[in-house]
């Protein structure tokens, strides 16, 4: 499963990116404005961190407007995904850009008649929000297993790209349900590092090793 972060704190995906956690990036308008940096400086930026696809969303919710928005935000790098809504216009323009080769991530899916609408529509990646799901006393996850279905029953080529992630064990449904990729910030990426045991075999190995008296080089 790939990894992206959902973040645009540069130095939030340089520090992961250095430990190979960082396959992509995802950002969307409320993460531009939290990191109160220009928005095509940042989507550039990050874009020269890591190799992987960078989501970069469309603000327009006309069709012919997201496709000027998007000539900009692709002119970027090679690298940018553009990032359309699930709404008539969004797929229109994920047609219109998957067909001439650009990436394209079609975000804010809440079911699976959108992801397979979005699918159809020649997606590279659907971002079902799993995290917001839960938010209102749905099982996000459900949604998840039911797009993998769908799009294994007809072979579909667009990445299941799980989003909205609040903790670990969304992150591990996602990797059991055969999800392509899955987008966290980057303290619950941090989160799957830890454990206890871990921590405490640590202590007990080194307390022991100090016991040798021994030092390596
Ligand atoms: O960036 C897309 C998605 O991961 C945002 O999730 O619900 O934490 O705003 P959320």
């Amino acid at each position: 499963m790939k990894f992206f972060v959902d973040t645009a704190d540069t130095a939030e995906i340089r520090d992961l990116a250095e430990s190979g956690l960082v396959d992509g990036v995802t950002t969307n308008p409320s993460l531009i404005h939290k990191s109160g940096r220009k928005f095509l400086e940042v989507v550039e930026e990050i874009c020269g961190i890591t190799p992987g696809p960078v989501s970069a969303e469309v603000v327009a919710l006309d069709h012919e407007t997201m496709m000027k928005e998007a000539e900009v935000l692709r002119k970027i790098a090679d690298n940018v995904a553009i990032k359309v809504p699930l709404t008539i216009d969004g797929l229109k323009t994920c047609k219109a850009l998957t067909s001439d080769g650009t990436m394209v991530n079609v975000t804010l899916c809440f079911s699976a008649n959108q992801a397979l609408l979005a699918a159809k529509a020649g997606a590279t990646f659907i971002s079902p929000f799993v995290g917001r799901h839960d938010d209102i006393g749905f099982d996000g996850m459900r949604l998840i297993e039911d797009i993998r279905l769908i799009y294994d029953n007809y072979m579909f080529d667009t990445e299941i790209l799980v989003a909205s992630v609040r903790h670990p064990v969304h992150i591990l449904e996602a990797a059991k349900l055969g999800a392509d990729v899955m987008t966290a910030p980057p303290q619950v990426i941090r989160q799957l590092i830890k454990h206890p045991l871990t921590d405490k075999g640590i202590e007990g190995f080194l307390a022991d090793w100090g016991k040798t008296g021994q030092t390596i080089g």
